[in-house]
């Protein structure tokens, strides 16, 4: 018995149909500690977080908390045991408002039983003024941004006050500001003795949080050490079972004609006079903080939103988008950020959602051609690498980073001139992150040209032919491939610095 440790999870195995996500998981979290669990895209670390918040059961082994063990039938329990979590998936109803969101499944009562609004408002009005985020509590969440959502999830997590906070990707949607402020309170957490267990792709913030670090791989446990004795390129090695290149070498591509031109795009309040313009063969990053309106034009271009004026040209025809599927028929395809509400059809298979935005191409002589379809469905997941038992398996039952596969599958079958990627390695691991790359690369050799967003500046540098810099709604510079650093791009997005 080991009073130092919190939360112990002894030989714990999962069954999924097909697939072993956890093998006889072993590992213990101490006391006041930060835990991070690292692993490649499909390893098993949201399964196991979900077993300890009672949304899956394991088939066998043990959860123990201060070495007794314990029972956890759903989270409801998980809760009263002190355990809380955030969710890798924002899953959010869009409809619901910020103070129904705060306080459900938790609402505080007044003394004859009913659900006290008042006091929900006098708390909501509180919390949004201490953390500095000024929305009114009736705001329905479909109006926040993405970040904002993310920030409420972490700040209703921390509230409940529970001895283990489990965090599965926490900052895959927020500011470098809002990480700041999720780091300063993991800090005080962990002062006063709470555990966090921690799940992040990004290398660099899981140095800077870790006190331990173990690392997964096909559902089972290959290592633990306190971070001292660990360095990236071990963990690295170890998630992926080989060594992996940190660098991608951008291979130079020959550049053809203009395909989209954009001319002072406006949309009041959103964006302001955007300009570019992108050629075949071309990889044009943008790049900006959080917020900068970047997400915004591009939704614009997609049809997802509207334009008041400015003209868009394709292949030197001027063209007015009004609906996705205008764009679609202009052959130009976009990878939303928000995955959930505009990236996956949730109940449907892995094979649906990859061909059903092009079920024309399988269509001939009046019948849908499945064996074509499948195979079609198949090469490409293949491809892209995409971890799943087969494609007839619900696309919400692969892991976060494989899910992004399948969406960016679904966008090859329309075999789009111009894509849109926003923040396409979001949630990616190390070693799928180069396939992405790779895919890139093989989409701007066969011609197409490629608009990368991207709130990583290695990976805009990296990737880009030219990169356009963003702030406060506006274009404010424009970096050739021998101008990029982090610095400039740096000066141009806090805008200290305009063309
Ligand atoms: N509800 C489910 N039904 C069937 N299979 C599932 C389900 N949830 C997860 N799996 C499978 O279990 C394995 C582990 O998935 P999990 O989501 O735990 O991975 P992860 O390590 O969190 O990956 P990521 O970094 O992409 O989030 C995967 O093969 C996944 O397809
Ligand atoms: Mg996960």
């Amino acid at each position: 018995m080991n009073l130092d440790i919190k939360l112990r999870v002894s030989n714990v195995e999962k069954f999924f149909p097909g697939v072993k996500a956890l093998d006889k998981i072993n590992f213990a979290v101490r006391k006041g500690t930060v835990h991070v669990i690292c692993g490649e895209n499909g390893a098993g670390k949201s399964t196991l977080m979900k077993v300890i918040n009672g949304i899956y059961k394991q088939d066998s082994g043990q959860i123990l908390i201060d070495e007794k063990v314990v029972d956890i039938k759903n989270p409801i329990e998980a809760r009263s045991l002190g355990i809380s979590m955030i969710f890798q998936e924002l899953n959010y109803m869009p409809e619901m408002t910020i103070e129904e969101s705060l306080f459900v499944g938790n609402w505080p009562r007044d003394r004859y039983g009913k659900v006290d609004w008042k006091e929900i408002r006098k708390r909501t009005l509180a919390l949004l003024e201490k953390e500095n985020l000024n929305y009114a509590p009736e705001t329905k969440l479909k109006d926040l941004t993405v970040s904002d959502i993310q920030m409420l999830e972490i700040l209703k997590a921390i509230s409940y006050n529970s001895d283990i906070i489990i965090m599965d990707e926490p900052t895959s949607a927020i500011t470098q500001k809002e990480v700041e402020v999720l780091f300063k309170k993991i800090n005080e957490l962990r002062e006063r003795g709470t555990c966090i267990i921690y799940i992040s792709h990004k290398m660099d913030e899981i140095f800077r949080i870790a006190d331990e670090i173990t690392v997964f791989r096909d559902g089972c446990v290959v290592d633990s050490r306190p971070k001292e004795n660990y360095d990236m390129e071990t963990v690295i090695t170890q998630m992926v079972g080989r060594k992996v290149e940190s660098i991608f070498q951008k291979e130079d591509i020959e550049l053809g004609e203009q395909v989209l031109q954009v001319k002072g795009l406006t949309n009041a309040g959103k964006f302001k006079n955007v300009n570019f313009e992108v050629r075949k063969g071309e990889i044009v990053g943008f790049a900006g903080l959080m917020g900068a309106g970047r997400t915004e034009v591009m939704r614009a271009l997609f049809g997802l939103d509207e334009y008041q004026s400015g003209d868009v040209i394709i292949k030197d025809k001027k063209v007015h988008i009004k609906s996705v599927s205008d764009s679609i028929d202009k052959k130009m395809v976009m990878l939303s950020e928000d995955r959930r509400r505009f990236g996956i059809i949730p109940v449907r298979s892995v094979r649906e959602n990859v061909s059903l935005s092009s079920l024309k191409k399988f269509i001939y002589g009046g019948r849908l051609h499945a064996d074509i379809e499948n195979q079609t469905v198949e090469d490409l997941c293949k491809k892209m690498n995409v971890k799943t038992p087969s494609y007839e398996t619900s696309i919400e039952a692969l892991s976060g980073g494989n899910q992004q596969k399948v969406i960016l599958s679904k966008w090859m079958v329309t075999d789009p001139d111009i894509l849109i990627l926003d923040e396409p390695t979001r949630g990616i691991d190390v070693g799928a992150k180069h396939e992405i790359y790779k895919l890139m690369t093989m989409l701007a050799k066969q011609g197409k040209a490629v608009i990368m967003v991207s709130s990583e500046l290695p990976e805009l540098i990296m990737m880009c032919d030219r990169i356009y810099v963003m702030a406060k709604g506006e274009i404010t510079g424009m970096l050739t491939r021998d101008e990029f650093t982090q610095e400039k791009i740096m000066a141009y997005a806090t805008a200290t610095k305009t063309q």
